[in-house]
């Protein structure tokens, strides 16, 4: 391909947005493109200095970049801290890129690329994950070095030419569980992580640092202010929120899954963590582990009370802080109030997960449960949210129904009970509904101290789960349906075993 043919097709993919552009490049085979881009990428180097570099270790460095623009990760969630984008180069005999960026932030990843390098090769492009958060600069990082071979699940391969029309099938190395890789004086070997968080997710594992380059796993929101390592902030005060709201909000659907990367993870001398986003972990790893068994496991990490209401003229929400009042009173002392109305649903969720008790109060609307405290629910359930204790409270001026509704969804939810009677107001409280509200407040504090009144962890995710053999996907259920295809490699139900 000549390069004046090249230059039209990049005209042309550039019109279909910069993800196109290195598809339509790369993968024309055009050298003499790749000619053209490395002299417009020569300008580049004015500030190819320092970069935002830091070292993980002596020869494993940190690339990313974060955006503090952001407003709604994945268009859903607010991050007010920002969000950092996590890829990381180990320089050996081969150099080796761990995955890229998203493309708010390929400006500064790709000025810290090129000072790592250093005018090296890039010999290897590993893709843990193929969400686009981390995969947006493949198709460019390809282009600046065309040598680079592509290592990557076979799912991922897929999912890379569905997002980016990028055909890497002449220049990849398709891993599978246990595969390895020599790049000199390291090995890295990879661990499939399915449904951590999307079906083709590996892991990849260096013997000699001990560093697991782990994904999602162990992600947070938050962008990086120069400091890389948890332990150079004060993690469990600034980052534990956003945290577990990453976890929560992002994999909590996948517990078991993350379970079973955790057993994996038991048996190898992993001495630093490194995730695609937040800080990287080389201290007191236990503690992190600990949160992800417990979050995974649906156990509550707290004996806690979260106090949900749904309130639209102030009756259910006096209800609900004078109950929240009477829990206190009995000597809980972690009860926290929300509205479910203001507070965003990302935060319910992180709460849920933290905290061992949920009370629900809301009104009646539209014969059912109060819109966004029924929304809050039906999150919950799709978030797999196991093993809690909820009381409820309704209201209802004429008919009221949302307390029926809030049990029914509730019932649903594996190893959740209810506590004490629910409490019927009727528009708003008066003083008939007092001792209904201190018998449900009774009966949430005595439960919060009863140790046995929370399912324990090993009660949660029994169902079982059936792997693809061709492309990792997960499928939930008793038994994988006779006509069921999979949705990642069309595959048929022959091609699944159980996990
Ligand atoms: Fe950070 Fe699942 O992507």
């Amino acid at each position: 391909m000549s390069a004046e043919i090249a230059r039209r097709d990049f005209l042309k993919a550039a019109a279909a947005g910069a993800a196109g552009i290195a598809a339509a490049s790369v993968f024309g085979g055009a050298s003499a493109f790749a000619e053209d881009q490395a002299r417009v990428f020569e300008g580049k180097k004015k500030f190819a200095g320092i970069g935002s570099i830091r070292e993980v270790t002596e020869d494993i460095l940190y690339v990313g970049a974060s955006d503090r623009r952001i407003q709604l990760f994945e268009n859903v969630y607010p991050i007010p801290r920002g969000v950092a984008y996590n890829s990381y180069v180990l320089l050996d005999e081969k150099t080796v890129l761990f995955d890229t960026v998203d493309r708010s932030v390929t400006g500064q990843f790709f000025e810290n690329l090129t000072a790592v390098l250093d005018g090296r090769e890039l010999d290897y492009l590993v893709v843990d994950h193929m969400e686009p958060d981390h995969s947006s600069a493949i198709s460019e990082v390809l282009v600046r070095w065309p040598n680079a071979t592509v290592v990557c699940t076979k799912a991922a391969a897929l999912i890379l030419n569905q997002f980016f029309a990028c055909d890497i099938s002449d220049r990849s190395i398709l891993v599978d569980e246990g595969d390895t890789l020599n790049v000199g004086r390291h090995t890295l070997t990879f661990v499939m992580a399915p449904m951590v968080h999307w079906p083709e997710v590996m892991m990849t594992y260096d013997d000699v640092s001990g560093a697991l380059f782990c994904a999602d796993a162990f992600g947070s929101f938050g962008a990086l202010n120069g400091n890389l390592f948890a332990d150079e902030v004060d993690f469990e005060k600034d980052w534990l929120p956003d945290a577990r709201r990453y976890y929560c909000n992002i994999v909590g659907k996948y517990g078991p899954q993350v379970q079973d990367v955790l057993s994996k993870a038991a048996s190898v001398d992993i001495r630093i963590l490194c995730p695609t986003h937040g800080p990287v972990w080389r201290e007191n790893l236990g503690w992190i582990l600990e949160k992800y068994s417990l979050w995974s496991s649906y156990t509550p990490e707290e004996k806690a009370v979260m106090v949900v209401y749904g309130s639209v003229y102030g009756g259910t929400e006096s209800a609900a802080n004078a109950l929240a009042a009477q829990i206190s009173q009995k000597g809980i002392a972690d009860v926290a109030v929300y509205d479910v109305s203001k507070t965003h649903v990302s935060e319910l969720i992180a709460e849920a997960f933290r905290c061992s008790h949920i009370v629900l109060a809301a009104i009646t609307y539209n014969m059912g449960i109060f819109t966004p405290m029924k929304n809050f629910l039906l999150d919950l359930e799709a978030h797999n949210l196991q093993n809690r204790v909820f009381a409820i409270v309704e209201n209802g001026s004429w008919s009221p129904a949302s307390g029926r509704q809030m049990k029914e969804i509730v019932s649903r939810l594996s190893g959740c009970s209810i506590v004490g009677d629910t409490v019927t107001i009727r528009s708003s409280p008066d003083s008939g509904d007092s001792d209904a509200l201190i018998a449900l407040a009774d009966a949430v504090a005595a439960s919060v101290t009863d140790e046995s009144a929370v399912p324990e962890a090993a009660e949660a995710a029994a169902g079982k789960k059936w792997v693809c053999k061709i492309c990792g996907y997960v499928y939930e259920g008793d038994a994988v349906p006779e006509d069921y295809v999979c949705p990642i490699c069309g595959a048929g139900p022959d091609a699944f075993e159980e996990a």
